[in-house]
């Protein structure tokens, strides 16, 4: 069938055969690798921040005013809005980057798009590492954010079009996993290095992001163009040829390589995919384009992801807070994804966001009435003694648990899915786009919101669950085992979404040929 949101010859209910060949499960799971660089970045850049001898060397005035901030309120603490905005500017850099991105994916191609941002990931890297003043950091800061907007925008593209309809969830969610390992890695990576003596175990820290970096170029270099690519391109036999690869050698794949063709006619008819997408029967994908992202980054993870090793100080933790906030957060988040490895696919991505949501709003809501219950509006120190802390901990868990079988992983592979071939690379950029600018206000915002809002903050993300949990009732449709050249359909027998497919710009009904 061809893209465009209208189903075409064949109908509804079509399904491909195809195997899950060793083949296509190395060369997802080598994409995917593309994951690790954005969590290791995640997962860094809070550390080095707070590491003395990164403060002295670029920031000595933020280094001072922290020194002597002698506030004993929890919600009130010292925040440089400067220092904070180097670690977010790479979110920026990295929305800048994804629109270029989608240019270099759509035309070009998903491999060089995936190999030009490990590259320059790489630059970036090495040029934090050997940073000698203020603008040797920031000129790589932006670096690896542009690197970041090419992985995000290319590699779940490239794993939905590579995978067989029925893996396609289970494969997908493998960057969601490179995501947290890169994260995990991160922290234990700052925790060692912040022991090395003579001030430069930062450098280790930020160079460590090279590691990931030539593991992208090197994986990129590996596999092979989607077929959905190459017949955009003119290569039919070729295409063909990896088809047949991609699904086993013993599979009639003419019927998905006939509506690839399809699909790939409706490309070219498109000259302009920005405007396109703001046709009126595309309008349902980018309503989930944009509200996806942006709700994942409202339940508050990073947060969590960034804050971990303060919010554990405050309620009691040590001096070795750091690892052992870092390490047991890490380690949730990287464990629970495989129960959304393993799900996607069986029990649908619509079970997963819905069971995550409550699951998260239970315990996001639990984490509110805690803190509150202790520190009240006032915010003055107490102790909270051991079980209390215990139980602090064990909620924030249980909450990144949930997020990460299902928010998580389905806040990249729903957005992936959901686009006809035509605007799917436009698609992808809105996602990474929408993503980043909301890592970027939470991670610019949080300190200060949470000084204003108090405990109320965390009341405020568990409202923002509850409202998504809901829209995905109502508004998202299930995608699990639905070819992608054929998701169109959904929207198409969706309660609210058929409106929009089955009228034209003007509002006026296409009849059922037309949509032939
Ligand atoms: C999100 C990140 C988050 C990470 C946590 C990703 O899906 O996009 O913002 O830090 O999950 O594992």
């Amino acid at each position: 069938m061809a893209g465009g949101g209208i189903l075409t010859h064949g109908g509804a209910g079509k399904d491909y055969p195809g195997n899950l060949t060793r083949y296509v499960l190395i060369t997802c799971i080598v994409a995917a690798m593309g994951g690790l660089i954005f969590g290791y970045d995640l997962g860094i850049s809070g550390g080095v921040t707070s590491m003395a001898p990164f403060l002295r060397k670029f920031f000595p005035s933020v280094y001072r005013k922290e020194a002597v901030d002698s506030s004993t309120n929890q919600y009130c603490k010292f925040n440089s809005q400067i220092l904070t905005l180097f670690t977010s500017s790479l979110y920026l850099a990295a929305l800048v980057a994804s629109f270029f991105a989608s240019m270099v994916t759509q035309n070009l191609g998903r491999k060089i798009s995936m190999f030009l941002g490990g590259l320059i990931f790489l630059c970036g890297a090495l040029l934090n590492a050997l940073a000698q003043n203020i603008s040797m950091l920031i000129i790589g800061r932006i670096l690896l954010g542009i690197g970041v907007g090419f992985a995000t925008q290319s590699v779940p593209l490239f794993v939905s079009e590579m995978a067989p309809h029925k893996y396609r969830g289970a494969l997908n969610v493998c960057f969601q996993l490179c995501i947290t390992v890169g994260i995990l890695v991160a922290n234990l990576v700052n925790y060692g290095t912040n022991m090395i003596k003579g001030n430069w175990g930062w450098r280790l820290s930020l160079g460590g992001a090279a590691v990931p970096a030539v593991l992208m170029v090197l994986s990129s270099l590996w596999v092979s163009e989607t077929p959905n690519f190459l017949i955009g391109r003119g290569n039919y036999s070729l295409a063909k040829r990896k088809l047949q690869r991609i699904r086993g050698v013993d599979v009639d794949v003419q019927a998905e390589y006939d509506d690839l063709v399809a699909a790939s006619e409706a490309l070219k008819q498109v000259k302009h995919p920005w405007s396109n997408l703001k046709m009126r029967k595309h309008r349902p994908q980018l309503v989930l384009a944009i509200l996806i992202p942006f709700f994942q980054q409202l339940t508050g993870i990073n947060v969590v992801m960034f804050y971990a090793p303060e919010l554990f100080k405050t309620i009691g933790f040590g001096s070795n807070a750091s690892l052992v906030s870092s390490a047991i957060t890490g380690g949730v988040n990287v464990a629970a994804t495989f129960l959304s490895i393993y799900g996607t696919d069986r029990w649908g991505r619509k079970k997963l966001f819905i069971g995550g949501g409550i699951v998260m709003l239970v315990f996001q809501s639990a984490v509110a009435a805690l803190i509150g219950t202790k520190f009240g509006f006032s915010g003055d120190a107490t102790e909270l003694g051991k079980s209390y802390s215990g139980v602090v901990v064990s909620c924030i868990c249980l909450f990144v648990a949930a997020f990460a079988c299902s928010w998580g992983p389905l806040g990249w592979l729903v957005p992936s899915e959901i686009f006809p071939l035509e605007i799917r690379s436009a698609g992808q950029s809105i996602v990474v786009a929408v993503n980043m600018l909301s890592t970027f206000v939470i991670a610019q915002g949080f300190l200060v919101a949470l000084c204003f809002a108090k405990y109320l903050l965390f009341v405020a993300f568990a409202v923002c669950v509850l409202v998504m949990t809901l829209f995905v009732i109502f508004f998202v449709p299930e995608t699990m085992n639905i070819p992608i050249e054929e998701i169109s359909r959904v929207w198409r027998t969706h309660w609210y979404w058929k409106r929009y497919v089955d009228e034209d710009d003007n509002g006026a009904r296409i009849s059922p040929i037309e949509m032939i």
